[in-house]
């Protein structure tokens, strides 16, 4: 497995702008659901990092729950366009205030797929919640309340955001240079 410097491109989004990012996004959310409760949806498992690290800033009451959805096989680059539900919530949502909280929007097939199945769950709001965005990619609308950083298209890892399910863990938002990447799949 290579150490990511071989690969590391450029250092898109350092780990002390993305804490600040994330502490006011907390912010903005708090206020915004003062006097309710909010049930926060994780979608695995790009978004853990954020999650556990937003959560953290919220001040009304937080639950949890976890979702499980992959749209590009192990491989892939890009979404094949097929979303896969791989993990069901364990609650229920119905009469809730859900927030999901996702790492990247890209093309916007998952989280579309995802919202249109728990509207039929009847939560009593539901918004989106996303660290990054890739406008450029978009392919279906998806409406996004809060957003940590607008990105261009470019290869992204780290803070959740895999290459081949490896380096999720490093602190910072970093780009691929692709033609030193050596899959070790
Ligand atoms: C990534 C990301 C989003 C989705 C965004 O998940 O976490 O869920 O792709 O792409 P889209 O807007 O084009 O649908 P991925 O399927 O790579 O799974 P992972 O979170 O487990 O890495």
């Amino acid at each position: 497995m290579q150490d990511y410097n071989d690969f590391l491109e450029e250092i898109l989004i350092p780990e002390t702008e993305l804490n600040a990012r994330v502490e006011e996004l907390g912010k903005e959310i708090s206020q915004d659901y003062e006097g309710k409760s909010i049930l926060a949806i994780c979608i695995l498992r790009g978004g853990v990092m954020f999650l556990t690290d937003l959560i953290r800033h919220l001040n009304p009451p937080v639950a949890i729950d976890f979702m499980g959805v992959s749209s590009y096989g192990v491989g892939l680059r890009e979404s094949d366009g097929l979303v896969r539900i791989t993990l069901d919530l364990t609650t229920s949502i119905t009469g809730k205030h859900v927030l999901i909280v996702e790492d990247i929007i890209d093309s916007g097939n998952t989280l579309f797929s995802v919202i249109e199945l728990l509207r039929t769950r009847n939560p009593a709001s539901i918004e989106i919640c996303t660290l990054l965005n890739k406008t450029a990619r978009r392919e279906v609308d998806v409406p996004i309340k809060y957003c940590g950083f607008s990105i261009p298209d470019k290869f992204v890892f780290g803070y959740g955001l895999d290459m081949d399910e490896y380096y999720r863990n490093l602190p910072f938002i970093g780009v691929v240079d692709l033609e030193k990447y050596e899959s070790g799949i």
